[in-house]
């Protein structure tokens, strides 16, 4: 059995942050999105893992390399235009051959694993298995009506009005039945040759198309809210570990991570919290589930429930809260007179003043 993992697209759901990086590689507790797709597969037993890659190839190469880093032996598939999922497996078909793969969107984030639904598909080798979730806005999704005993009957591409409030979530299991389903599409709506479409021709031709439904579920749909939010969750388990510097007049409480080469003085750090290494914290206040990438200056500031990205500095500014900051992003006071917020804001960007 292969993975393949889907790592192009644009990203513009998480905007800005997506304007200067692949959105695979947004970090949930400093570590890339996709890491964590790629330790599941590694999890499941999977180690010949198909990379889908677009414009954003350079990067996502130089984070994931060979793969084995992960255990895993990893090949890059160009796709020429993001033209859809389905048009992923088509320009994978050669890698594939005649394998039973598991299709993973690298901008998918799943709690627990997929170790059960990998080994549940390997019994049954449906001719696809699929995941839903609850969402709150099903018409951002792929949207699945089950009937009375559950069983798929319908599926449909960001319906205008969905049938249910049952989310596909971005990992498939699929046999090689779905090469031809595939052949057979026409583009949707959006111009895309939909997976969702490929499965729904599955159906149609009387093959047997699995389901399961999970929670514990993330996707860049440009809700910062759900980004911190999983960030919650992923920190929650974290295993603390002071590998950096920290000074006798700092304070750590709780689940607290201070990776290599950081360094805390004269702060107050109350976990969950990860300090990324080469970031310095100096005479600020970390609150709880909060995420500071690598390379960051955080002085004399106070910040809680948020994630910063590398390389930005935050400096003299209390209280920050429940914020997602770019990397190489610098936040300082204005000066007391005259009494004004002065910004330098990059497109797409959100801001909330207090005053
Ligand atoms: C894609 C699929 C959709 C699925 C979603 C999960 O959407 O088309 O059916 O629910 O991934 O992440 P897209 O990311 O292309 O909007």
């Amino acid at each position: 059995m292969k993975a393949l993992v889907l790592a192009g697209g644009s990203g513009t759901r998480l905007r800005p942050i997506t304007h200067t990086s692949a959105k695979q590689l947004v970090p949930v507790a400093n570590k890339p999105v996709l890491y964590y797709a790629l330790e599941s597969l590694a999890q499941a037993g999977i180690t010949e893992v198909g990379i889908v890659v677009g414009d954003t190839h350079a990067e996502i190469e130089s984070a994931v390399g060979d793969g084995s880093q992960f255990g895993l032996s990893v090949t890059y598939l160009r796709q020429e235009a993001p033209l859809g999922l389905a048009h992923a497996v088509m320009t994978a078909r050669e890698y594939l051959g005649g394998d039973d793969f598991v299709m993973y969107l690298g901008d998918n984030f799943i709690v627990g694993g997929i170790e059960d639904l990998v080994s549940r598909f390997r019994e049954e080798r449906p001719a696809a298995q699929i995941m839903l979730t609850k969402v709150a806005e099903p018409e951002q999704f792929g949207v699945a009506e089950l009937d009375v005993d559950g069983r798929v009957v319908g599926l449909e591409e960001k319906p205008a009005v969905p049938k249910s409030d049952l989310a596909l979530v971005g990992v498939y299991l699929f046999t090689p039945a779905v090469h031809e389903a595939v052949g057979e599409l026409k583009p949707s709506w959006r111009g895309e040759l939909e997976i969702t479409d490929a499965i729904q021709w599955l159906l149609d031709r009387g093959h047997r198309v699995e389901s399961t439904i999970i929670s514990g579920y993330w996707k860049d749909t440009g809700n910062v809210t759900d980004m911190l939010e999983v960030n919650r969750l992923v920190l929650e388990s974290l295993e603390p570990e002071v590998a950096g510097s920290v000074d006798s007049t700092s304070q750590l409480i709780g689940r607290v991570v201070v990776e290599p080469g950081a360094v805390v003085r004269g702060s107050r750090i109350v976990g969950p919290v990860v300090i990324g290494s080469g970031s310095e914290v100096s005479a600020s206040y970390i609150g709880p589930y909060t995420s500071i990438a690598r390379d960051c200056r955080i002085s004399n500031s106070e910040i809680e429930y948020s994630i910063v990205l590398p390389r930005a500095s935050i400096s003299g500014v209390r209280r920050i809260e429940a914020s997602l900051i770019g990397h190489d992003v610098e936040v300082t006071p204005a000066p007391h007179t005259p009494r004004a917020h002065r910004l330098v804001l990059g497109d797409h960007s959100k801001v909330q003043i207090s005053s």
